[in-house]
């Protein structure tokens, strides 16, 4: 029962679906297991560029079953195109199951998610997909379920009865109510696309662990997006740390095998919320151009600061990383020395743990040091060992102040631009 869970080690956007494609070579089966449409993953094969909101990248790969976990929030319309946009652009696809039991994102989610973030005293910056609002119906006991969205009686009656609370609330806050036969016209097409998908995810999963297939979980964001490990109320709605595989799929804690925390050469963040390592000025505009650091679902420009180690070792903490996927260390080439932050300054205390206090994170004053940087076309090279002395040592400071090994990588966009160093600690 081979399992390797992915997830972003901070605040997502780390390039996880490039990883999350190549390590799909090997893979039964890929899963996504949180949020939904609010995620971005970019895979570059050949000429060709593929763009993953919704859907797990494994989708790419004809040997795995790509799945979309009972932990997810779906937008009906996002997987119908998703569907088509990729299937017409690949040569071959493959397997696409959806987990009954995920919600489904309707737009009064997407209504409120804007409602709310415009009036929200402390903007979170949301993706505006509707993903916090459909988590808080799941949570309410008020959501509809893939299962009865695809069943045409059990979804107009849901429709019928969620929309006048929900009208009630758009109004007073004079916004336009939202029809339920609008609301059917548009969506029992899209019901009737998404019905031969829908399976039993939970059950599946279990009988593959048994039938020893290899099972690859795609985490999406990062974890310090994480509603209960990430920067509340700063995070998204859902759990993109390892904990959030085994809610939101059938997997069992017990079953757990390694996990890769994917982390960037440096860090970035999108949205509001504290970010100790936070650079303006000409280094930022240098990571962010030769990084192109601008969000794949919003176009947003993405903040960008220094590695932050001190996160990185919470996240290895609360997640279990076994390793860690190295990203875009390329994108650094070329800089004199590079910084990474080992402790906090917080009013006068120096702080060597991350606080999960996010007003005390965001009073924290980054204690950095000073490595040199590193120079050459990486996408070139063969063998980790053939990195340069300065990149190594980056590793070596890393993996020291972490306690995790680097595993894995990654020296270029496209697929073949990886240095798997140790392939056990990938693969069990
Ligand atoms: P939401 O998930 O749209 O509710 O947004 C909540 C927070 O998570 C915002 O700060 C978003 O910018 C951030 N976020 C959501 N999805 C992603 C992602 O895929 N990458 C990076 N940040 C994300």
């Amino acid at each position: 029962m081979p399992t390797l869970i992915v997830v972003g080690a901070l605040w997502g956007d780390e390039a996880k679906g490039k990883l999350v494609d190549v390590l799909a070579e090997n893979a039964d089966y890929t899963i996504r297991f949180s949020g939904g449409n609010n995620a971005g993953h970019t895979v570059r094969i050949g000429e060709k560029t593929f763009r993953f909101h919704l859907l797990p990248t494994g989708f790419l790969r004809p040997n795995c079953t790509a799945v979309l976990g009972g932990g997810m929030v779906v937008c009906p319309k996002s997987f119908v195109e998703e569907i088509e946009e990729i299937s017409g652009l690949a040569d071959e696809v493959g397997r696409l199951i959806v987990s009954g039991s995920a919600h489904v994102v309707m737009p009064w989610h997407r209504a409120f998610d804007c409602l709310e973030e415009e009036r929200r005293a402390r903007q979170i910056g949301t993706t505006q997909r509707g993903i916090g609002p459909a988590y808080e119906d799941k949570a309410g006991r008020r959501g509809i379920r893939v299962y009865d969205f695809v069943d045409p009686e059990r979804f107009r009656q849901r429709v019928e009865e969620i929309l006048p609370i929900k009208n009630a609330v758009l109004e007073a806050f004079g916004s336009e109510p939202i029809l339920a036969e609008a609301v059917l016209e548009e969506y029992l097409p899209y019901a009737e696309k998404m019905a031969p998908y829908v399976g039993n995810v939970e059950s599946e999963i279990r009988d593959a662990l048994r039938q020893g297939k290899r099972l690859l979980f795609e985490g999406a964001q990062g974890a310090l997006l994480d509603l209960d490990y990430g920067t509340y109320p700063f995070v998204t709605s859902s759990h993109p740390s390892t904990a959030g595989a085994c809610i939101g799929t059938g997997l069992t804690p017990a079953d757990v095998q390694n996990v890769l925390g994917v982390c960037v050469a440096y860090a970035t963040r999108v949205g509001a919320g504290p970010f100790p390592t936070e650079l303006s000025g000409e280094i930022a505009d240098h990571i962010r151009t030769v990084g192109k650091e601008f969000g794949t679902t919003t176009g947003r420009p993405r903040r960008v600061g220094w590695q932050d180690l001190v996160a990185l070792r919470y996240s290895a903490q609360v997640n279990g990383f076994t390793s860690l996927a190295l990203t875009r260390a390329d994108v650094l080439n070329g800089l004199d020395e590079v910084k990474v932050c080992v402790g906090y300054s917080i009013e006068g205390q120096t702080v060597e743990q991350f606080p999960t206090d996010t007003e005390l994170l965001a009073k924290a004053e980054p204690i950095y040091e000073t490595l040199p940087g590193w120079e050459g076309d990486l996408s070139t090279l063969k063998r980790f060992d053939d990195l340069p002395d300065e990149l190594r040592q980056f590793v070596a400071r890393m993996e020291e102040f972490v306690g995790v090994p680097v595993s894995i990588l990654s020296t270029g966009p496209k697929r073949h631009e990886v240095l798997i160093r140790e392939p056990s600690l990938l693969w069990p």
